[in-house]
């Protein structure tokens, strides 16, 4: 794809090597049919994340986090300050419809064939951040402080305390004692805006590294055809920046028409408070609630880990050569089973949240 060379192992670099680096930067090609709408993914991908660091940063400039204040401090923030609002709205519509991206970009992978041979690290580093996102998902949303939040956080230790051996480790790692208060929040809080962020860059990193080495996949039928080349710079970096300007357009907009969500303040001493679960978690929701009692681990952990796994796996399960969806009739079945019962448990997640009377 590219002809940036990486350094060998301990060579030390020096001004003329980092001016030849930048050189060689300036000269790496990628192939013409990169510029495709189904790649459009990615690109997207690379966008909402520049987004959420940016607007995370400036929300965390007003945030205390602290259960007496962090509610207040997001309240101001979004209904005080100039813009305010769209800062955050844009934070709560990056992350919902990275959600949606990530899983277009890959189903279009799999269809496509494009984790094969030697393509395989950059699929494995793909599907580390199906663990990570939820995770920045998961500690954000105890930040706000509001009761959805922090009841939300309370169902949510209670499964991962269901799974034997290291669930009531990871609670306790987690929340830091047997309520969910100050020590919580300062843990989520530095989860989400120091750790997370961090591997999030490193698998970033990772990811567009093995891209640019393994190269960008060709067409299904024929990869081994000559394909004409364009510059990376400026011709790919033009257009991700033009994405990243319409994605921050679009969402800022839609901040404005609908605002982001904040409930009323946390209350710990209302248990009455139910949260409904966000779409991304219906699914998994109805299967941790079909396995009953010890069986919860079948829902919380066997099954969604054993995916998780099988989707890691796939490169070197499915080793042919063939890419063509037509040829591969197995795999693309396999993904729609998976697909099928994913939409079919949301939708019973729905109606039995959102749909069906209270009782
Ligand atoms: C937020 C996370 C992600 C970002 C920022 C990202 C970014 C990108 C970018 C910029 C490209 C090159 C353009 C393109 O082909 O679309 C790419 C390609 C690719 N990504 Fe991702 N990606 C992410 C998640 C994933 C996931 C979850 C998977 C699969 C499990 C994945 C697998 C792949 C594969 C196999 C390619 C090569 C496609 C080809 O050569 O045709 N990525 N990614």
């Amino acid at each position: 794809m590219s002809e940036v060379q990486v350094h060998a192992a301990g060579q030390r670099p020096s001004a003329a090597a980092a001016r030849e680096g930048c050189g060689r930067l300036l000269r790496v090609r990628v192939p013409a049919d990169a510029i495709c709408w189904h790649r459009f993914f990615g690109a997207l991908q690379l966008a909402l994340i520049g987004l959420l660091f940016l607007t995370g940063v400036l929300m965390a400039l007003a945030y205390t986090p602290v259960p007496g204040t962090a509610y207040d401090s997001v309240d101001y923030f979004q209904f005080s300050l100039p813009f305010g609002d769209v800062v955050r709205g844009v934070h709560h519509y990056a992350w919902n419809l990275l959600l949606v991206v990530m899983a277009l970009h890959l189903l279009r992978a799999l269809v496509l064939g494009a984790y094969k041979a030697p393509r395989q690290p950059v699929w494995v580093s793909g599907v580390l951040f199906l663990l990570v996102i939820p995770l920045f998902i998961i500690t954000g949303d105890l930040l706000p402080w509001d009761q959805k939040g922090y009841w939300s956080t309370q169902v949510r230790f209670s499964i991962i305390a269901s799974v034997p051996l290291v669930g009531d480790f990871l609670v306790q790692l987690l929340r830091g004692g047997p309520l969910t208060g100050i020590v919580a929040l300062t843990r989520c809080y530095v989860l989400h805006i120091l750790l997370l962020p961090g591997v999030l860059l490193l698998l970033i990193g990772l990811h567009m590294y093995f891209l640019a080495t393994r190269g960008l996949s060709g067409p299904p039928a024929g990869e081994a055809a000559a394909r004409p080349q364009v510059p990376f710079l400026p011709t790919i970096a033009n257009r991700w920046l033009a994405v990243f300007l319409a994605s921050a357009i679009g969402l800022g907009l839609a901040a404005r028409l609908w605002p982001a969500p904040l409930g009323d303040p946390a209350d710990p001493t209302d248990s009455s408070f139910i949260p409904r679960p966000e779409w991304w978690v219906l699914a998994l929701n109805q299967l941790v609630a079909i396995f009953k009692g010890p069986f919860m681990v079948i829902g919380s952990a066997i099954i969604p880990g054993a995916l998780i796994f099988l989707l890691a796996a796939l490169p070197f399960l499915d080793r042919s050569p063939e890419r063509r969806p037509s040829k591969r009739r197995g795999v693309l079945l396999g993904a729609a089973v998976v697909l099928a019962a994913w939409a079919v448990l949301s939708v019973m997640g729905y109606v039995e949240h959102f749909v069906q009377p209270e009782p």
